[in-house]
């Protein structure tokens, strides 16, 4: 994350999506090189960090600690790494992702790995989710690394949430700590500094310089919109979209390098000096009354 474009006139919500849009799926065909997919496709062993450090933190919340048999909805499922780890893990997903280009790369790679009747993928922006998967239900919704900031109403996330599980099913999130959005590093001071909101505004904060957080190549399209989603909102939706609260958490770890303040590798990063000031990931379970 580096400078925004400040003082101009804010997009609309569909001209941000749109140029959301563009960006994911020009991100989508890097990320199958960055992620190094075809190779993690090619090992039936293996598995994303990120779904395996889901799995032990939902594992209390699953019945018999496992995901083997149950249905899962993956929301944001990008080009599908995390889908097929969970199908690898036992799982049935359905992996949902507004861009083309991630859905499409992600149902080839399930082909490559031979997982493709146990993870499926459909295209639909949120909150359309419930609607384009044909009003099924789910045991478990899951989401993770990356996904708040570019949706502009968490009410209409929580509601499609809210109606893609079954009556005692399971919602379980692991995301960068919306704290670290309001961050940025300052290279003067050498010390990270409160530089975007926190709270939520209406207008969303636009990045410009077609960084990548996996890939040291730049993006063509450049432009892409991100709303600020405080903890708080997050779990007042799902509390009014009827979900309870099972457990919540702040990690002071994360899987990809956020800024100049962070050191670490192999997947976990954490702030070099006083990993105790910031948080970096939060990770919240919830259930649907049965
Ligand atoms: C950071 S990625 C999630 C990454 C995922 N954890 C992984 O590494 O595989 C964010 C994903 O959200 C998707 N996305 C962004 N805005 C969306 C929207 N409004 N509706 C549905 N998907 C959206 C993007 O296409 C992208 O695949």
């Amino acid at each position: 994350m580096t400078s925004d474009v400040p003082s101009q006139t804010p997009p609309s919500v569909a001209e941000a999506l749109a140029d959301n849009l563009a960006n994911w799926d020009e991100r989508a065909r890097l990320h199958v090189a960055s992620y190094r997919a075809e190779a993690f496709a090619d090992d039936p062993e293996a598995l994303e960090l990120v779904a395996r450090t889901s799995l032990e933190l939902m594992k209390p919340h699953l019945p018999g600690g496992s995901l083997a048999g149950l249905d899962v909805a993956h929301l944001q499922c990008h080009i599908g790494t995390d889908s097929i780890s969970l199908a690898r893990m036992g799982a049935y997903v359905t992996g949902v992702d507004f861009s083309g280009e991630a859905v499409g790369i992600a149902r080839r790679l399930a082909d490559r790995a031979g997982v493709a009747d146990r993870a499926r993928f459909v295209r639909a922006s949120l909150p359309e989710a419930a609607a384009a998967l044909g009003g099924r239900l789910f045991d478990l919704v899951y989401t993770s690394v990356g996904v708040l900031t570019w949706l502009p109403d968490l009410s209409e996330w929580a509601a499609a949430i809210d109606s893609l599980l079954k009556p005692g099913g399971l919602f379980f999130i692991l995301e960068d700590h919306p704290m670290l959005f309001a961050l940025d590093w300052d290279e003067e001071r050498g010390r990270l500094v409160a530089a975007h909101p926190y709270f939520h505004q209406p207008e969303p904060t636009t990045w410009a310089d077609g960084w990548d957080y996996s890939s040291p190549e730049r993006l063509r399209n450049q432009r892409s919109h991100g709303w600020a989603h405080p903890l708080s909102e997050t779990i007042t939706v799902l509390l009014d979209a009827g979900l309870r609260v099972e457990s919540f958490k702040e990690h002071r770890t994360m899987f990809w390098e956020a800024n100049e303040a962070m050191v670490g590798a192999d997947g976990e990063w954490t702030l070099r000096d006083h990993p105790e000031r910031v948080p970096l990931m939060f990770s919240l379970a919830a259930r649907k009354p049965a």
